[in-house]
């Protein structure tokens, strides 16, 4: 009797297991059965950084879970509806690139009432949030970092050529190419940069200051109109990410600079690979890798692990979390020299 109960109960087990297995076939990007989906909102599509980043999360998912990935289209109330979907349909885990960071409280108290945890990256959530809910956690570099690296680059070429002081007044005159205002990469690589030159030693004389909001062109619209007021009085270039500065040599260039020997240092954030070529060219003097690959992958394990009901730990995620919620990557100064450890 004992025995049959157990076959009996054997057979209901393996029957229950391959019915499962053949019905739950989803349709998602990697076609593949039983796993767990995770809804991702970029804050927009058009962004090369977040490219990388994006690209890197859904390596990172391939053959794991089923990941959702979409187009905020830098628009906060965009971004809510497509969370408000992604709850409706019972997602395992949100990972959330906010458009605008205020806006994670709001975020974080819908997915709470769901009990959907959420991992934050790339703008991060201010910390009255990010205390608001213990499944919220955040993926990110340390902005403060960033700047310095950039800095530093200007300090190392400002010591090693005397030229680079065009007046001999002994003082830096330079223009700031600022990322989105509030932004914390924008905010702290702006004080920051700025910071390390006059922490060298070397005394400095903001011309000019504008946003380029992350943008190629707008860069390149901002820098020629520093180059008319300013024209040669301008020593060096920092931009809060490579987009920019590679639209401020666009500009340069069509002021008659990096030719004939005249030169003005350029310098910008993320390693993207066009600004690798700029490198290599010798048009832009440096950059700060802000790692895309891993930022997507520790975003991803972490959503990952969350979306199974598991709580984080190094082992289980692959990166060391901060206050048992913040996952920091670190930068990493590129030039010439070393632009071979990124390709
Ligand atoms: C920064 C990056 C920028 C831009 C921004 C978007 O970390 O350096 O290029 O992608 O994130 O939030
Ligand atoms: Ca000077």
């Amino acid at each position: 009797m004992k025995k049959v109960g157990v076959i009996l109960l054997a057979v209901t087990f393996l029957m229950t297991a391959v019915l499962a297995g053949c019905g739950s076939k989803s349709s998602g990007e990697s076609g593949a059965s039983d796993k767990v989906n995770i809804g991702v909102a970029i804050y927009k599509f058009d962004d090369t950084f977040m490219t990388g980043v994006r690209n890197a999360i859904a390596d990172a998912a391939e053959g794991k879970a089923q990941v959702d990935i979409v187009d905020s289209q830098n628009s906060q109330p965009t971004q809510n509806d497509k969370i408000d979907l992604f709850i409706t349909k019972k997602t395992n885990a949100l990972a959330i690139n906010p458009v605008d960071r205020t806006a994670a409280g709001v975020i974080i108290d819908k997915a709470k009432k769901s009990d959907i945890p959420v991992v934050f990256f790339n703008r991060e959530p201010l910390p009255e949030d990010m205390k608001k809910w213990d499944k919220v956690y955040y993926v990110g570099a340390k902005a403060e970092e960033s700047g310095t690296i950039s800095g530093q680059l200007i300090v190392d070429y400002w010591k090693t050529h005397p030229e680079a002081d065009k007046n001999k007044d002994g003082v830096l005159q330079y223009v700031m190419l600022k990322g989105e205002p509030g932004h914390q990469d924008a905010e702290l690589r702006t004080k920051y940069s700025i910071k390390a030159v006059e922490d060298a030693g070397i005394k400095v004389e903001k011309l000019a200051e504008d946003t380029g909001m992350w943008d190629r062109v707008k860069g390149q619209e901002k820098m020629a109109a520093f180059l008319a007021s300013h024209g040669d009085k301008i020593e060096a270039v920092f931009a809060n990410n490579d987009d920019m500065a590679l639209g401020a040599i666009e500009a340069l260039k069509a002021a008659g600079y990096f030719k004939d020997n005249k030169y003005v240092p350029v310098v910008g954030v993320d390693a993207t690979a066009p600004a690798l070529k700029a490198l290599e060219e010798g048009t832009l003097l440096g950059t700060v890798l802000n790692d895309a690959k891993n930022q997507g992958k520790a975003t991803f394990n972490l959503a990952y692990v969350l979306a199974q009901g598991k709580t984080p730990t190094k082992d289980n995620i692959g990166y060391e979390l901060t206050e048992g919620k913040y996952v920091w990557i670190p930068y990493k100064k590129i030039t010439k020299e070393n632009m071979d450890d990124v390709k």
